[in-house]
């Protein structure tokens, strides 16, 4: 069986990133392969239906585990399929581990990879995600940035300019393209939710994975309940530290189950102010002009600083940011960042028609 393009999805945000490269590559031969390293309905399924998704290929089942087994799991299933499908391209998405995996597989059997999203760095190696994106990177042909100083880190890293595509943000293009879909008065019934309120996301090994640190995290959460009700979908990773630790014991704290994309960007749309340690969120927030607090050291999206609402805090420094945050007039929007317009997806499919026709 020849097929023209593989696509590499695995964890949740891989999707919100896939779906308008598939949408606009719908004349190639594609097909769609998920590794299974998500599996749970809300953490998969209601993504594939909520941004239109085709059904995927097949599932590799890979599912959870330490970064060895779960990263050798993913090469096993991953070589089999690539060697079965001999497809012309790999296309990857983002810097999880079924990314990673992908990219090494298809690298070593000779099948050319795309990476979209390459060339963030958050220069800290601590990050599982920084070291898939570096590895990732150098194994991919075609590189495609979602922000301008992307291309600089790809060209320190000895990355050759003609393999580098600034094309902006596929995940703002499925953002833009659901705008009317995201119902923040029926997600705030859903939820029993009150007129103002923060979101917030946690999921981060860093911040949930050890007891201490995820207690100390909870007190912060509960310090920021205590100025406004607080609406945290809880990622399955952090939900047992979060819980020990009494994330619920708090009357404002509304602990609710992973929502699918509809839902969650209707809940951050209609939020005072968002608390996260994601990396779509600090991008997606800054398209919808909702002030967004990460707590990390660093990240990998500075032009959401420079240009949208994002601002890193420390531990400390959450509690009094939430409070200047929520006493501020609700954001007037920064600077969209460049190609950041609902056009990404048809430029990397272009860019592989391109490549395709030169290969
Ligand atoms: C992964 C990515 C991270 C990304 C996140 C988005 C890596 C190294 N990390 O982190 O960059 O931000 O996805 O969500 O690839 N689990 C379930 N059900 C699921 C999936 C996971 O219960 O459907 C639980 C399991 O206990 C698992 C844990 O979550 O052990 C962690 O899952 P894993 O895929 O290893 O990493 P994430 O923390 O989800």
């Amino acid at each position: 069986m020849i097929t023209s393009i593989v696509h590499v999805v695995g964890a949740r945000p891989n999707l919100v990133k896939a779906a308008p490269v598939i949408a606009a590559a719908a004349d190639l031969d594609q097909v769609v392969v998920h590794t299974g390293q998500h599996y749970d309905e809300r953490m998969s399924e209601v993504f594939f239906r909520d941004l239109g998704l085709p059904e995927p290929d097949v599932n590799l089942g890979v599912g959870s585990g330490g970064h060895a087994e779960q990263t050798a799991a993913l090469l096993v299933g991953l070589e089999r399929e690539f060697l079965a499908r001999s497809p012309e391209l790999v296309v990857v998405y983002g810097d999880v581990n079924s990314t990673m995996a992908a990219a090494l597989v298809a690298a070593k059997i000779g099948i050319p990879v795309a990476h979209v999203e390459a060339g963030l760095r958050s220069f800290d190696m601590t990050m599982p995600e920084e070291v898939n994106r570096r590895l990732t990177d150098q194994l991919s042909d075609l590189c495609f940035v979602t922000s301008p100083e992307a291309v600089g880190h790809l060209a320190n890293e000895g990355v050759p300019v003609d393999r580098v595509h600034f094309v902006g943000n596929p995940m703002i293009d499925t953002l833009l393209a659901n705008m009317d879909a995201f119902d923040t008065g029926k997600a705030r019934a859903a939820h029993g939710l009150p007129d103002r309120y923060v979101l917030a996301t946690m999921h981060r090994p860093a911040n949930v994975d050890r007891p201490e640190t995820a207690a100390a995290l909870v007190g912060h959460l509960h310090g920021v309940a205590d100025l406004a009700d607080l609406v945290i979908p809880v990622h399955p990773r952090g939900r047992a530290t979060l819980m020990a630790a009494g994330l619920d014991d708090h009357p404002r704290v509304h602990v609710l189950d992973p929502l699918g994309y509809i839902e969650f960007i209707a809940a951050v749309r209609g939020a005072a102010a968002v608390l996260t340690d994601s990396g779509g969120l600090q991008e997606e927030t800054t398209i919808l002009g909702v002030p967004c607090l990460t707590v990390r050291p660093n990240t990998e999206r500075p032009i959401t600083v420079t240009h949208g609402t994002n601002r890193l805090v420390t531990f400390e420094e959450v509690v009094p940011a939430a409070r200047k945050a929520l006493a501020a007039a609700p954001a007037s929007g920064g600077r969209t960042p460049p190609l950041w317009d609902g056009k990404s997806g048809a430029r990397i499919a272009d860019v592989i028609r391109h490549w395709k026709r030169a290969a």
